[in-house]
């Protein structure tokens, strides 16, 4: 038996993976705040996949609600994949931004993600089977693009992902970060951009169905628009120069005689 738990799929790419998971045999829980829609695609993978579909409408941005769902994580031993979709994004100005709103995009962006992380991890390691997919985003690398706090959030996911897989190198269970650049989904309309020019955006489908071979090939940085996979590689060698230079206890000659 093999169930994903899928956050943030009522739409976009978080119903994608709902699609394609189910396809791929596993079964599923929903979970989004919208009742309505994560009803209607269970009814519909049920019907087209034969797959048992629960639906969890919960708002992760809320304490109580994201503890039942973190409740879930840590009580069902069949859950062997967890995708953190759901997200929200900013695109205006950081210090034109309205802070309460800038709060409650880290509570879903960050916060959320990182305690269902947290509630899944642990019992996923013991019984020696799980997946964890993070999505993240080409911001989280290029924090210039959108609003800044929005792509904090996603270098955040990033760097929680790497060092999972850092952390859980020793055992079976991965954990792949995703980095979607612009793709056709809600966000934007959510986010106060409507996407107005197709070119350079990306389905949902192509998103989810190269992640998902990324997956399965092992690459656990996933950035499908990204053309030339040795770029990433070389900004990885990069920041492993550097990692294996930050030790000296000893300030840099630079400041010798500053
Ligand atoms: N589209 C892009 O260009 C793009 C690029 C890079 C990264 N991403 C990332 O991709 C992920 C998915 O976004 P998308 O593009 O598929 O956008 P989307 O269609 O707007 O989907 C966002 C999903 O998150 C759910 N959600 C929002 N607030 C929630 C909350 N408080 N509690 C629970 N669920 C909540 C929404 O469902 P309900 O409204 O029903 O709750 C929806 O299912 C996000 O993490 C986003 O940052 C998107």
């Amino acid at each position: 038996m093999s169930t994903a738990l899928i956050t943030g799929a009522s739409s976009g790419i978080g119903a994608v993976y709902a699609d394609r998971l189910a396809r791929r045999g596993d079964d599923l829980i929903l979970v989004a705040r919208n009742r309505d829609r994560l009803e209607a695609l269970a009814a519909r993978l049920i019907e087209e996949t034969g797959r048992k579909v629960e639906v969890l409408a919960a708002d992760l941005a809320d304490e109580v609600d994201l503890a039942r769902v973190e409740e879930v994580l840590r009580s069902e031993r069949d859950i062997t994949v967890l995708v953190n979709n759901a997200g929200v994004g900013g695109v205006g100005p950081l210090v034109e931004s309205d802070v309460d709103a800038v709060q409650a995009m880290i509570t879903l962006n960050v916060t959320a993600l990182t305690r269902l992380t947290y509630a899944y991890v642990p019992g996923a390691v013991e019984r020696g089977e799980g997946t964890v997919i993070n999505i993240g985003s080409v911001v989280g690398v290029a924090p210039e693009f959108l609003n800044g706090v929005y792509g904090a959030t996603k270098a955040y996911v990033l760097a929680l992902t790497q060092s999972l897989q850092h952390e859980l190198a020793a055992t079976d269970v991965r954990a792949q970060a995703v980095l979607p650049n612009a793709t056709a989904t809600e966000f934007w309309d959510v986010a106060g951009r409507p996407l107005s020019n197709p070119d350079g955006v990306m389905s949902a489908e192509d998103l989810v169905d190269a992640a998902l071979v990324d997956l399965d090939r092992g690459q656990l940085v996933s950035i499908p628009p990204l053309q030339d996979q040795e770029q990433w590689e070389a900004y990885e060698s990069a920041r492993g120069v550097l990692k294996a230079n930050f030790g000296s206890g000893t300030p840099a000659p630079r400041y010798a005689n500053a």
